[in-house]
């Protein structure tokens, strides 16, 4: 069976909903930090990437579920820590003022904590038909790859590049690490959920991660210069306010895009390896590197 991008986003709202709710702990204002930035209107690439890949490896979707909402979970503490003053410093976030700032920072901060260990209880939670091997090492990369060798080690070099040189090698390590290594979590654990032991079909989905991970950063790059905080429902100019290194600041726009182009091609062309119809992976490629917000 294929599914739409919109039933793909409705089967996680309504799931992130269910697991943040479970918890009936008395515990009303940091759930209210962490429905606040996670009910609210992201655009959910990650998790549609986990279901997706799921179906296009033969697996049921709905094993993925659970895989989907922990990638999601990560994805939005990594967010909220973000726009802390310590780091990118950024008031607006998915159309409302940031966690810190309807909050206060020491509950972004434990929102973020919140819901960074809430997708781990929540990847561990029931997986029908999901082999158990197959869990632990869904979750043991996902650790991995939103860890200090993936999400957080690119963060970190992000804020170590501030007002330095930037150099394409640089740039591309970090693109890889802040951006590239969850979004490899996310198609990794849409895989696993369809019990893949096909190492073809694992390097081919880390491919076409890869390359639409540095794309979509380097999209955000262009969107920081060029749109507009009303569309992206965050600030624009946040880059050049930090003095961060981006491929825009190092080979001008025009030349950025022709990255993106080039790598959502490489993207598209790792899907060969797929059995399935991956008319919808190709398309989501593309819809990826053309987006406006
Ligand atoms: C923003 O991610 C942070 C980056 C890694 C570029 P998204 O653009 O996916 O943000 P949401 O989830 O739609 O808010
Ligand atoms: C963020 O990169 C990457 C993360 C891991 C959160 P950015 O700092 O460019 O993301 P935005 O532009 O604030 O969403
Ligand atoms: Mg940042
Ligand atoms: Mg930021
Ligand atoms: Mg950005």
């Amino acid at each position: 069976m294929n599914y739409s991008l919109e039933s793909y986003i409705d089967i996680i709202n309504k799931a992130l909903s269910e697991k943040l709710y479970k918890v009936n702990d008395g515990q009303d204002y940091i759930r209210d930090a962490m429905s606040y930035s996670l009910e609210n209107g992201g655009k959910r690439i990650r998790p549609v990437l986990t279901l997706e890949f799921c179906r296009a490896c033969g697996g049921n979707v709905e094993d993925a579920v659970n895989f989907a909402c922990a990638v999601e979970m990560i994805h939005t503490y990594s967010l909220i820590h973000d726009d802390l003053p310590c780091m990118d410093n950024d008031d607006f976030r998915r159309g409302k003022p940031s966690c810190h700032k309807n909050f206060g920072e020491e509950y972004a901060l434990l929102a973020g904590d919140g819901l960074l260990t809430l997708a781990f209880e929540t990847a561990l939670g029931e997986n029908n038909s999901v082999k158990p091997e197959n869990i632990i090492k869904a979750v043991r990369s996902l650790a991995e790859l939103a860890g200090i060798s993936g999400m957080v080690g690119g963060q970190v070099l992000d804020l170590q590049s501030e007002g330095k040189e930037p150099s394409l090698p640089k740039l591309q390590t970090i693109d890889r690490l802040k951006t590239g290594a969850l979004i490899k979590a996310s198609v990794l654990l849409g895989c696993y959920a369809a019990n893949v032991d096909d190492k073809a079909v694992i390097d081919a989905a880390l491919k076409y991660a890869e390359c639409i991970g540095v794309a979509f950063q380097i999209v955000d790059d262009i969107l920081d210069v060029t749109s507009d905080s009303l569309t992206l429902g965050k600030p624009v100019g946040s880059d050049i306010k930090n003095d961060k290194i981006t491929y825009v600041s190092f080979m001008g726009i025009e030349n950025a895009k022709k990255e993106v182009g080039r790598l959502t091609d490489e993207a598209i062309n790792a899907l060969a390896v797929f059995n399935e119809d991956t008319a919808f992976l190709k398309d989501f490629a593309l819809k990826l590197s053309n987006r406006n917000k």
